[in-house]
């Protein structure tokens, strides 16, 4: 059997996940490599959408460029469709994300969206959440007052070097935080003052996913 390369199998789950946009939609389109094979499919197959919004800088770069016309959340009001990457996903469909450091949006993006599709690589999937780690944008001045707290939740918080995020925010990367209860600790995490998002996407998890295993794509709905 032969098996697919890392680039294969992003650009199989994008194929997988634009399965799923319909004529006219309102798309949100979230931020990552594997959004980066999702843009080049659409550049592709240029299907009628009512608008596309954009989850970061580097989204919005990569639309314009492939010929979209690039609206607000703020103009659409709210989104038919959202399709983005992950950096973990459990058999619930919850979510760790912000390895590319646009969890905010994201979160924003996946709340505003009638269905959101999570495109993955089978490496991703995982029981339990949290050996990536959570990434957590912080307001500057909230940044060590936070760290100690999360120390105190039992995790090991580092600051991402050299990162601010396209809102202005340095971002903590926090391991050994206990994640089986992934909802729960998303909202002890939101709860602490300078915290702007958390990377745990378990109240606003995957509706779809489409995870490129070796020889195929399987798809998962909740
Ligand atoms: C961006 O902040 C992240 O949430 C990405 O969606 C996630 O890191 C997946 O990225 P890749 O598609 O590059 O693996």
């Amino acid at each position: 059997m032969q098996t697919m390369s890392h680039d294969h199998s992003k650009r199989a789950a994008a194929e997988a996940a634009f399965q799923h946009i319909r004529h006219g939609d309102y798309l949100g389109v979230g931020t990552g490599s594997t959004v980066a094979h999702l843009i080049d499919v659409l550049a592709e197959h240029k299907p009628y959408l009512k608008a596309v919004v954009a989850t970061s800088n580097d989204t919005h770069k990569r639309l314009v460029a492939a010929g979209f016309e690039v609206a607000t959340l703020n103009e659409t009001g709210g989104l038919d469709r959202y399709i983005d990457g992950t950096d973990e996903i459990n058999p619930d469909l919850q979510l760790i994300k912000g390895g590319g450091g646009a969890l905010t949006r994201e979160k924003i993006a996946a709340s505003a969206a009638d269905s959101f599709i999570c495109m993955a690589e089978a490496a991703k999937c995982v029981d339990e959440l949290g050996a990536f780690g959570v990434p957590i944008e912080v307001i500057d001045m909230a940044r060590s007052t936070i760290a100690r707290q999360l120390i105190k939740l039992g995790g090991r918080p580092t600051l991402r070097a050299r990162t601010l995020t396209d809102n202005g925010h340095p971002i903590l990367d926090v391991h050994g935080l206990e994640l089986g209860d992934a909802l729960a600790m998303e909202d002890s995490l939101n709860a602490l003052p300078g915290v702007v998002t958390n990377g745990i996407f378990a109240r606003h998890p995957a509706d779809i996913a489409v995870i490129a295993h070796d020889d195929d794509v399987v798809e998962t709905r909740r």
